[in-house]
């Protein structure tokens, strides 16, 4: 449930999950209060740009597979290797709704918080808890996800990452340019190395690109291109399971690692983000059909 006024274009929903729907001439998507989680997006007259898988559980809790999952306080199981749940806590958190406005064109302006003290303490009894976060959505014919993390009277130290699933016809006729000539770290090796040229897919990817620039993934099969910008992330994660992983993994389909790749503005590992007390840091990411 809403208590916020919602306009034309924005509607309410509560099956399967809280949260709301867009629909408006610029585009139409979906967004859940679990996790604050942008599950669809398509732009007007084009297909659907995010990926959900056909398997995902959608409960209240449960981390969503496909979408944009927030990565927030750690990634994985943090730098460690000890922290569960993976990626942290925002993205099972539920999110109160605090705007939800839509511009004459059609773009819908959607703002969800999530205050720390409503989150539960066991699960990250490091953190402090009068943090505060807040997504910024604006919707449309192109989608910006912002998100800002508020600090309270103590220093926060963190790990984030806005965790795109883009929908692709082929993954194997899918490549991402704008990374040539970047250090990555090879998660399944462990190993490091520099990406030489545009990247492709041939076997489980799962890499950690050190790079702030703007980058695009090709789609022969669909012959349609992504554009995606981001301020306030210092690394790209770039992610296909592939054949193995995905049988693996519950909430995906034996052959859903063709329909999509990951690519997540992400600040990690080294790049982890201090905010003083009373100070808030910003990480966003934008993304339009070329
Ligand atoms: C990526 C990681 O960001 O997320 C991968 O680099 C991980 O190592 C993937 O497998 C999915 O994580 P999860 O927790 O959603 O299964």
């Amino acid at each position: 449930m809403t208590h916020i006024k919602l306009p034309p274009g924005i509607t309410a929903i509560d099956a399967p999950l809280a949260g709301v729907a867009v629909d408006t001439p610029a585009g139409s998507g979906v967004i859940y209060f679990n996790g604050a989680h942008v599950a669809a997006w398509t732009p007007a007259g084009q297909r659907p740009v995010l990926w959900l898988s056909d398997h995902t559980a959608l409960e209240s809790g449960k981390a969503i597979r496909g979408g944009i999952p927030l990565l927030w306080p750690w990634f994985g199981a943090g730098a460690d290797e000890q922290h569960a749940p993976s990626h942290g806590i925002a993205r099972i958190a539920t999110w109160d709704l605090l705007q939800a406005e839509v511009s004459p064109a059609g773009t819908a302006s959607i703002v969800l918080s999530l205050d720390g003290a409503a989150v539960d303490a066991s699960l990250a009894p490091d953190l402090p808890r009068d943090f505060q976060l807040r997504l910024h959505i604006r919707m449309g014919t192109t989608l910006a996800v912002q998100l800002v993390v508020i600090a309270g009277e103590e220093e926060l130290v963190f790990e984030e990452g806005l965790h795109s699933y883009f929908a692709v016809g082929d993954i194997q006729k899918t490549r991402i340019e704008g990374l040539d000539g970047a250090a990555f770290h090879d998660r399944p090796s462990g190993s490091t190395a520099t990406q030489q040229g545009v990247i492709t897919f041939s076997g489980e990817t799962d890499r950690i690109y050190e790079s702030q620039q703007t980058l695009r993934i090709v789609d022969e099969e669909w012959n349609r291109t992504l554009l995606i910008e981001k301020v306030g992330s210092k690394q790209s994660v770039v992610w296909n399971p592939w054949i193995d992983k995905a049988a693996a993994m519950g909430d995906l389909g034996d052959d859903e690692w063709r329909e999509f790749v990951c690519v997540e503005a992400v600040n990690v590992r080294d790049q982890s983000i201090t905010v003083k007390p009373r100070s808030r840091h910003l990480i966003s990411q934008t993304i339009s059909v070329e």
